[in-house]
Formats: C-alpha cells, sequence, structure tokens
C-alpha cells in the first residue's frame, strides 16, 4: 500500500497500464538514484485537458534539455492522455507523467548508445480551489531562494522546492514565496504576480523560474480583460507594498494571496484584478 493512494487506482509504466500497488521500477533507475528526469501535470476539466498542447511542449522543452530522447511522439502523449482520463474514476483530474533516462550502473554521466527512458503516467484526482480559497485568499512567507540555476527546466529533482514548501508547512501558511538576491522568482510550486498601481507584474521568463503554462495564460487573459501586463525584475520591498499578489499552478489555477509574512496584502481581501482574472479563467475552462 501506498499511504494515500488507492492501491486499485491505475497507473501507467512502460507501455502497460497497472494497479498503482503493483507497479514497479528499478533501484537502478537514474530517476531514484540521480533525480535524472523531469515531469509535466496536465489539469483535465470532465475529461478535457486544459492547455495540453502547451503541457506537452514544455515536457519536450524539459526532455531536450536533460538529452532525453521523447520516448513518444506528440501522438502518443495525446494517447496515453485520453487513456489514464479515460480509466480515471474522476473525469475532472491531474494527470502526472513523468520520464527518466532509464536504469542503468549507477555512474553520473550519462549512459551510452541507445538508452531506454522509464515513462510513467497517472491520473489523480483534482478538486478545484474551493470557494473559500476564492473567497478569502491564501496565505504565505517570504523565503529565500535556494535552487540550482536551471528552474525553468521541470525537472523531478525538487528538493530546493520541497524544503520551501515544507517551511510553509511549518509556518501554518498555504505556500512560499522565493526570493533570489532580494528580486521575486516563484512559489515553491507555483508562480506568483503582483498587482501595483493597476498593473499585473510578473517576473522575467528565465532560467530563474519554471515558466507556468498559466504563466502564457495569464498574459492572454490580462490582455482580454484590459489590464496592463508588465514582465519585469520584482523587488521584495515591491511585492511587500503591493496592492495585490495572485499564484498561479494547475491545481490553484488562480488565486490571490491576501496575507504574506503575517501581514495583510492590500486590504486584505481578494482585488479586483484577482476577480477580473479569475473570472476570464473559469470562462475558459467553461469554454473547454
Ligand atoms: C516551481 C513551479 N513553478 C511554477 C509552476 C506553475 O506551473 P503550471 O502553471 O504549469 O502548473 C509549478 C507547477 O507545479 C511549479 O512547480
Amino acid at each position: 500500500m501506498i499511504p494515500g493512494m488507492p492501491g486499485d487506482s491505475q497507473v501507467y509504466l512502460n507501455g502497460e497500464f497497472t494497479r498503482a500497488d503493483e507497479a514497479k521500477v528499478s533501484v537502478f533507475d537514474r530517476g531514484f538514484i540521480l533525480g535524472d528526469g523531469v515531469y509535466d501535470v496536465v489539469p483535465v476539466y470532465h475529461g478535457k485537458p486544459f492547455r495540453m498542447a502547451e503541457h506537452l511542449d514544455r515536457l519536450e522543452r524539459s526532455l531536450k534539455a536533460l538529452s532525453i530522447p521523447s520516448p513518444k511522439s506528440r501522438e502518443e502523449w495525446i494517447a496515453l492522455i485520453h487513456e489514464l482520463v479515460r480509466r480515471s474514476p474522476t473525469p475532472t483530474c491531474m494527470v502526472y507523467l513523468q520520464v527518466t533516462r532509464g536504469a542503468y550502473k549507477r555512474d553520473h554521466a550519462f549512459p551510452t548508445g541507445k538508452i531506454t527512458p522509464t515513462v510513467f503516467g497517472i491520473a489523480a484526482e483534482f478538486r478545484r480551489p474551493s470557494a473559500a480559497q476564492r473567497d478569502q485568499g491564501l496565505r504565505m512567507i517570504s523565503v529565500p531562494d535556494e535552487r540550482w540555476l536551471h528552474c525553468e527546466i521541470k525537472s523531478i529533482s525538487l528538493l530546493g522546492n520541497v524544503l520551501a514548501r515544507q517551511q510553509a508547512v511549518e509556518a501554518g501558511v498555504d505556500e512560499a514565496i522565493q526570493f533570489r538576491d532580494g528580486y521575486l522568482t516563484e512559489g515553491a510550486a507555483s508562480n506568483i504576480w503582483v498587482v501595483s498601481g493597476g498593473t499585473l507584474l510578473a517576473p522575467p521568463k528565465n532560467n530563474l523560474i519554471l515558466e507556468g503554462i498559466r504563466y502564457g495564460l495569464m498574459t492572454e487573459l490580462a490582455q482580454e480583460t484590459g489590464v496592463p501586463f508588465e514582465m519585469r525584475r520584482i523587488s521584495q520591498a515591491e511585492v511587500a507594498a503591493a496592492d495585490e499578489i495572485l499564484v498561479t499552478s494547475a491545481g490553484k489555477e488562480v488565486l490571490p494571496v491576501t496575507e504574506l509574512d503575517g501581514k495583510p496584502v492590500g486590504t486584505g481581501q481578494p482585488g479586483p484584478v484577482y476577480r477580473k482574472l479569475q473570472a476570464a479563467y473559469d470562462a475558459r475552462v467553461a469554454a473547454l
């Protein structure tokens, strides 16, 4: 039994569907030994994947960054996602896909010759943000960003993110906002947005953040709803003085941050820019 996982849920592993509690990966898998792999998470609403092409583009970018040849064509990835959704007990779910470099004798250097990556997939239940989360917002703390310098790769090596999230849990809040050299990067598992004087701000898309699939979506929604958008470095002082702070991820969609480091953000209530963007996000989901 895997704590918290129904054993009879179905997973995909290397070409087969099996019960979650029966799926086995080699102890020599480089994902297990070295964290040598990538993943992506696609939200699915009522059986329909949301922004699937963008998620698969990012998965392929992450694989390329690690020189792992994609083990599936685009059509095969799409077919796998649909099959995981078909087998999911809940039609609104999160499809998790993971690829590692495969199982080899332990050595930091890549194995030579043709490799056989390990491919894993699962559809897990997705509970959309609650009305309470939308109305009350989330509480967050600021932490130093102690991760490596390739945060743009959606790597399964997540220790920096794990430690940041754990600090939030131990502080009794929802998420940690990371700062590197005094500038905003992102959450432990989310992107962070700041509203200042009516303008939506986001940190530059570079190696210091993971470009969430909601990054592109939010810029589209901002344009659609007439919210000015600016991508630039945002200092910790600007974040502390923000009128609004928003957080995005596949699971959180877009949510307001109403408390940072024990102090209210702006009025301490979800703000007007959040309301506009959240309504536009919901409309995109409803239009699927
Ligand atoms: C570090 C990090 N940044 C940003 C995001 C948001 O990405 P997306 O919008 O694709 O869920 C995630 C998602 O889990 C993440 O782990």
